[in-house]
């Protein structure tokens, strides 16, 4: 057993910023724990770049115009005074990122350019080409190997914490490589883990590595996971595969087109047309789709990307990885060509509730989240494209900050010999395991009953089936048997845990939606196709005990814009 100041789980954009922030002080020795080599994580996916008021392109933006964009765009659900500290620190840690080497696109004048994304009065997120993440996570992973006091546990998988019910004491891990389970201890532990938007496992932006570990490990836990039903469905995701076509695409004037060559946003969001936020245009393309306006058939039909008019030239040095996406994936060259898409799963408003966002501080003294695997909440209902990469820089940086002082001042707690073996006999008790159930089987079932009763249009008959047989499934999840007994990379074993993860976070998101009887941001209730300020602006709280779920819920906190119906 090893002892650290501070555990990281997570070796993503978050993970990553967080863990630099740590390790300022040398006397603090951090640990960064991720399931795969660190540069595979999910933030290498992000495409069009992130958001900050630099004022670069135009001069009247300014952090206060992101804070109102953040909030309408949220649907105002967000918590306003979180929202104005992000964009506030926003500009502060891009140029940090800058000055540590990441490549961005420039102006002529050597000025970081910024591109228009949706719901932005302004061009405000700053990119590198379409490939904004990637490099970003590989200039944070330099600066994170730069510092003697963090070590890296790489391929190893998050199975439990180890905590009094108080107080956080530690981790429990499995090293994928060797099958062995190691147990660290820590006076404070960071989940960093992602989203969990594989939920919708057969249509996803997402790795298939973004299963919700640490969510679902802070669930069972005893935490709160709040807002758990507002699932982010991106607009653009290619029609075969669901692979991400980034918003660029649409900051950079491509347009969305139906079999009639209609731009047909124009119905839908007349003023921003194609850069309306994520969850109208998503809802306007399954319209026209619904409607009779869009090409295929069934679950196979689609409407167009249309970039062509954008020309070669900017296509290369803006969207590269656009078009070969769409060349490997779709057959079709954007150049050329319009491109087939539909809407993806791709982003979890929700995740554990974090009570201090100053702080990210959970309801556990000692236990942090941050990302997009825990909820602040900055993004409430939905979140604005861009939003994304900027809050883990901004959060990660002052939960680094927090997670550093509070395990200096903190000493380490004793594992009982329960904990100690806790990681080990469930492991052991996975390995013998009998049963008739199937893994692939019952993880195909969860993702169709997660698209097709808990997508992007929902109603109570729906959630409810879905909520009944996802606890079906997580009865028979007790049945799947670990085929490969083998110790070394046992994928099987990590896979039918990372499916326990999304069966407990799928349910979650069923009961959560079947509670909020209204239509905000992204959840959208066919039976209650009105926003409610009256009964439902609110945070939803989920918690779970032994097999059952309950909801509370919590106030909205609202500093500066009163509520107002959202027109685009
Ligand atoms: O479309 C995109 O490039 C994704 C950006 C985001 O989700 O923030």
């Amino acid at each position: 057993m090893k002892d650290y100041h501070v555990v990281v789980i997570g070796a993503g954009g978050a993970g990553l910023r967080t863990a630099i922030e740590c390790a300022r002080d040398e006397r603090v020795r951090v640990a960064v724990v991720s399931k795969v080599y660190p540069t595979r994580s999910h933030t290498g996916a992000a495409q069009g770049g992130l958001n900050a008021a630099l004022g670069n392109t135009v001069p009247e933006d300014n952090p206060e115009v992101h804070a109102f964009d953040t909030i309408k765009g949220s649907d105002f659900l967000a918590d306003q005074d979180a929202v104005q500290f992000m964009c506030k620190h926003a500009p502060e840690v891009v140029y940090e990122l800058d000055r540590w080497g990441v490549p961005f696109s420039r102006l002529n004048d050597g000025r970081i350019a910024q591109r228009p994304f949706g719901g932005a009065s302004f061009p405000r997120t700053v990119f590198s080409a379409d490939r904004t993440g990637h490099v970003l996570l590989h200039t944070l992973f330099e600066q994170a190997l730069a510092r003697d006091n963090i070590d890296f546990f790489n391929e190893f998988f998050l199975l439990d914490l180890l905590h009094d019910g108080q107080r956080v004491k530690g981790v429990c891990l499995y090293d994928i490589k060797n099958g062995e389970v190691v147990n660290l201890r820590a006076k404070a532990v960071v989940l960093a883990t992602g989203g969990f938007a594989r939920i919708y496992w057969q249509r996803s932006t997402n790795a298939i590595g973004n299963t919700g570990d640490g969510v679902a490990v802070a669930l069972r836990n005893g935490l709160p996971l709040k807002d758990m039903e507002f699932i982010q469905f991106h607009p653009t995701g290619l029609a075969k595969t669901g692979i991400l076509l980034s918003e660029a695409c649409r900051g950079e004037g491509g347009y969305l087109i139906n079999k009639l060559g209609e731009r047909f946003m124009a119905r839908y969001a007349p003023e921003k047309m194609e850069l309306a936020p994520r969850d109208m245009v998503s809802r306007a393309i399954e319209y026209e789709i619904r409607e009779g306006r869009g090409l295929g058939e069934g679950t196979s039909a689609y409407v167009l990307l249309d970039l062509r008019h954008l020309g070669e030239a900017k296509i290369r040095e803006r969207l590269p990885q656009v078009r070969q996406l769409a060349i490997d994936f779709e057959g079709v060259d954007p150049v050329y060509d319009p491109v087939p898409i539909r809407p993806t799963a791709h982003y979890c408003m929700g995740g554990v509730h974090v009570e201090n966002y100053m702080t990210s501080s959970t309801l556990m003294e000692g236990l942090y989240a941050v990302g997009e695997c825990a909820c602040v909440s900055v993004h409430g209902a939905n979140r604005l494209g861009g939003n994304s990469l900027i809050e883990l820089l901004v959060f990660g940086k002052f939960c680094g900050m927090s997670a550093r002082e509070y395990a200096k001042q903190v000493d380490f707690l004793t594992l009982s010999p329960g904990e100690e073996r806790k990681g080990q006999e469930l492991i052991e008790g996975l390995m013998k395991r009998e049963g008739r159930e199937k893994l692939a089987e019952v993880r195909r079932r969860m993702g169709e009953i997660t698209w097709e009763k808990m997508g992007i249009f929902r109603d109570e008959k729906s959630l409810w089936e879905a909520y009944q047989e996802l606890t079906e499934l997580l009865q028979r999840w007790e049945n799947i048997p670990v085929v490969d007994k083998s110790r070394v990379f046992n994928t099987n074993l990590v896979e039918l845990l990372e499916l326990r993860n999304m069966l407990e976070l799928a349910r979650a998101v069923a009961y959560s939606a079947l509670h909020r009887k209204e239509s905000r941001g992204g959840h959208y209730r066919e039976d209650y196709q009105e926003r409610d300020d009256e009964n439902f602006l609110k945070h939803s709280l989920l918690w779970q005990e032994g097999d059952s779920l309950r909801i509370e819920y919590i106030p909205v906190r609202i500093t500066s814009y009163q509520p107002a119906e959202r027109k685009y």
